[in-house]
């Protein structure tokens, strides 16, 4: 299939044919959206679960698969991004829940689910010394961001082009994790408050000299080293020991933001590294599925939140640490060593290496990365290295190809990423490919002569 124009109608023509399938197939999902939006902006309430014509609305989960509110089953590679790294209904996490439940939902107390937890995370990661939790990532962020200025007694933070921070104003600012469809368009994203310095990956030595430029009144970097919602695109490791020797030099702390990708490795994406940030914020998987968040880092820096200490930080939050969370969240890290995490890796890269042998043999210009256990469909093509290249993509083919595997029994999210889980094997590695292989013998054909 060559030649521009020809291209982009057949594209444009798969597209067609693949929304007119789903609409077919999905009646139950279109009338939720239909009478939803009576009570909720669109029908959602959650802007990255969106996609056109209307969200895939799921009924139950069990193990790798989902059904759907019209009773069809399909596999999940999109496991609420990332979070359900057992599946669904995995058994250790339903029985902690179910037990916790029986002693109570919450307290306005400490609880030894709590430190249970906390030690769990500390061990694994060696830069956390200390640690709190929050309910989600966005408040962890920002609470890291808060502790940042107490501790510094600075102004301004500094954040990545690319890196998605939550859905306060500073994570989305600067275009927030700018995938499609994760609010680069929103208008909260076009402006750049003054206390945010936004910096581009593509411009090392800029960046560098922008970091000594602001110093004086910087608190903070703020960096996802691996991109996740910008499609898994992984800052170049040499840039970030750059900032972090920089940051060091000039009392600058560095946050890293591993929310999404702490899924890639035991220790996080730090360990794979080598580097040590002053904090790190978590969530996501470290709550087994319920509401979390994390953050903690350096002894000296997190110690500020000490209530037995004169004129501490007061952070409050009636959800903070509540054993139901907690509770699922032991269950699932402890389900989750180091061998689960290698080959989840292989996994991914299996399936990344099936999609990919597909797309070369029809010629389409789109290919998979893969990394830790997570990959990424670009609509490009060669994978793009950087946030700026990804932002070209074909987003028409991008739509196809994600509606194209949904129609074929297939989730990943709307930003074409997926991941692995422990309960995949290879037999799921083939489906995908076979799935793919089905999407474009089916809305990619050459137009007839
Ligand atoms: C890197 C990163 N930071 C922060 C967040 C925000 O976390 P939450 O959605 O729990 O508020 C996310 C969510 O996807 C994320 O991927």
């Amino acid at each position: 299939m060559t030649g521009a124009p020809q291209w982009q109608d057949a594209v444009a023509r798969g597209l067609d044919a693949a929304i007119a399938d789903y609409r077919r197939d999905n009646p139950g999902s279109a009338r939720y959206r239909e009478t939803a939006a009576d009570v909720l902006p669109g029908g959602g309430t959650r802007s990255s679960y969106h996609f056109a014509p209307f969200p895939l609305v799921l009924a139950c989960g069990s193990g790798d698969r989902v059904s759907d509110v019209d009773g069809r089953t399909r596999l999940d590679l999109n496991a609420n991004f990332g979070v359900s790294v057992h599946g669904h209904g995995f058994a250790p996490i339903v029985e902690a829940v179910r037990a916790q439940s029986e002693r109570g939902f919450c307290f306005a107390a400490p609880n030894p689910l709590e430190a249970e937890l906390a030690r769990r995370i500390c061990e694994r990661v060696p830069s956390i010394e200390l640690l709190r939790f929050t309910s989600s990532g966005t408040e962890a962020v920002m609470a890291a961001l808060s502790v940042a200025r107490a501790f510094t007694g600075r102004r301004r933070v500094a954040k990545l082009h690319g890196g998605y921070h939550g859905s306060s104003d500073f994570g989305t600012a600067n275009g927030p994790g700018s995938a499609p469809d994760l609010g680069s368009n929103s208008a909260r994203a076009a402006a750049v408050p003054a206390d945010i310095l936004p910096l581009s990956v593509d411009e090392p030595d800029r960046l560098v000299a922008s970091l000594r430029e602001a110093a004086d009144d910087l608190a903070a970097v703020v960096v996802e080293p691996v991109q996740g919602a910008a499609g898994l695109i992984q800052v170049p490791p040499e840039l970030l020991a750059r900032i972090r020797s920089v940051t060091q030099e000039l009392g600058i702390l560095l946050i890293f933001d591993e929310v999404m990708m702490f899924r890639m490795h035991r220790g996080g994406v730090q360990s794979m590294l080598g580097l040590r940030p002053d904090l790190t914020v978590l969530g996501k998987l470290i709550g087994g599925g319920l509401p979390v968040g994390a953050f903690g880092g350096r002894a000296d820096i997190m110690g500020l939140f000490d209530p037995f200490r004169e004129g501490a930080i007061r952070l409050a939050g009636t959800y903070n640490g509540n054993p139901m969370t907690m509770a699922a969240g032991i269950a699932c890290l402890d389900a989750l060593e180091e061998a689960d995490f290698t080959r989840m890796d292989h996994l991914a890269q299996a399936l990344a290496g099936a999609g990919n042998a597909v797309l070369a043999r029809r010629v389409v210009p789109a290919s998979i990365v893969a990394a830790g256990g997570f990959f990424c469909l670009h609509a490009l093509p060669r994978p793009a290295r950087s946030h700026a290249q990804l932002l070209q993509q074909d987003q028409a083919l991008h739509r196809l190809l994600h509606l194209g595997l949904i129609n074929e029994g297939v989730l990943v999210t709307p930003t074409g990423m997926g991941v692995v889980s422990t309960r995949t094997g290879p037999a799921e590695v083939d489906e995908f490919g076979a799935a793919l292989e089905r999407v474009l013998a089916r809305y990619l054909r050459p137009a007839q002569a």
